[in-house]
């Protein structure tokens, strides 16, 4: 089973955003299968944009944060709480099918909300951790896995695909996602933070020392002695690339750069890296890499529409659509533009 994380320890690179999009296009394009989406982050900006958008999505959040237990992963994690080391196997409790709260959504489409409490949550799941019981780290560490193998067999071992939103940050719910999952997509904006994150993302999550004697994460150290796996780099997505005006040649210079970042990690670490698809050669040129581990996604009135109303881009019209109160016009031309590279990034996704 595929289980894709969207990680990047950069914020505000479209981790949420891009969950959203490809998700909805990967429900659209694989009818046969079920999608789960498990949104990890507190903000819960993929949920808000899966639901509706930023007015009838918010609403819907506060519905299921509001019952009891709430209908979201916080809840879950409530009940690992209660019993952190014997799976109480209640994770379909808190899945929702997406539909009828947005019907833009493909109904084969499934959520386990966001939710802020999981902030809330967050110091009693670390310090199950280390409670003194030998193997504390590494079962709290499997409490998505345990979640995702619950939803797996309520549906009777069908055909299913998995995407986790995470926090940027290295949080515990960061580590919790990035061991249930098995592929890692990550994106990354045009700026200098972003070019710092791809280096921290390897020696976060790999051990790869970025200066001598640099201390490895706990969490590499740790996921290596309870030898559980971490996912390997499925692919960069570059967001938002478009050069403003102004600083085109700045922008370039970034863009650039971050480039020779990627292919140099690529050039060092390929065992780190998933080829796909599946029985694709290994690249041996830089255009081949990029054409297999590399996507661009645009941003442009269309997707900023489409995520302000939690309409997906394939199901998005052109034409006037109401953004909070105000009118806002969807060309053709900018939406083709937008559905195009979500419908060729998510094609290289197996
Ligand atoms: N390609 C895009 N087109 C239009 N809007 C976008 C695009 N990418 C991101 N956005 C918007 O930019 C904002 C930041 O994106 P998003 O929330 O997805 O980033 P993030 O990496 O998940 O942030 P965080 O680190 O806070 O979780 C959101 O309002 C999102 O809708
Ligand atoms: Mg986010």
């Amino acid at each position: 089973m595929a289980i894709y994380a969207i990680w990047n320890n950069k914020g505000n690179v479209g981790k949420s955003y891009l969950t959203f999009q490809i998700a909805s296009e990967y429900a659209k394009t694989h009818p046969l299968q079920k999608i789960l989406v498990i949104d990890l982050c507190p903000q819960a900006k993929a949920s808000g944009m899966l639901l509706g958008g930023m007015i009838e999505g918010e609403k819907r959040l506060e519905q299921l944060g509001s019952q009891m237990p709430r209908q979201t992963i916080a809840g879950y994690i409530a009940d690992r709480i209660i019993s952190p080391y014997v799976n109480p196997k209640t994770g379909t409790s808190y899945l929702i099918n997406v539909t009828p709260y947005n019907q833009y959504i493909p109904d084969n489409l499934y959520l386990v909300s966001g939710d802020e409490q999981l902030e809330v949550q967050a110091s009693r799941v670390a310090s199950a951790t280390h409670s003194g019981q030998p193997e504390a780290w590494s079962i709290v560490h499997t409490w998505i896995s345990d979640l995702i193998a619950d939803v797996k067999n309520a549906w009777n071992q069908e055909d299913m695909t998995v995407f986790l939103d995470c926090n940027p940050s290295f949080s515990i719910y960061t580590e919790l996602a990035l061991l249930a999952s098995n592929r890692l997509i990550i994106p990354f904006s045009a700026d200098v933070s972003s070019k710092r994150a791809v280096k921290a993302v390897l020696s976060l999550l790999y051990g790869i020392a970025r200066y001598p004697e640099a201390p490895q994460s706990e969490f590499y150290l740790n996921s290596h002695s309870f030898n559980l796996n971490i996912p390997e780099i499925y692919c960069y997505v570059g967001n938002r690339l478009t050069p403003e005006v102004k600083s085109v040649k700045a922008f370039k210079t970034i863009v650039s750069e971050i480039g020779e970042e990627i292919w140099s990690v690529w050039q060092n670490h390929k065992n780190g890296f998933r080829i796909h698809p599946a029985g694709a050669p290994v690249p041996t040129n830089r255009t081949d890499f990029n054409q297999m581990f590399q996507a661009v996604v645009d941003v442009n009135t269309a997707s900023v529409v489409s995520s302000a109303l939690g309409i997906p881009l394939i199901r998005l019209t052109a034409g006037i659509k109401q953004v909070s109160g105000k009118n806002v016009t969807v060309n053709p031309k900018q939406l083709s533009k937008q559905q195009a590279n979500i419908q060729d990034l998510v094609s290289k996704i197996e």
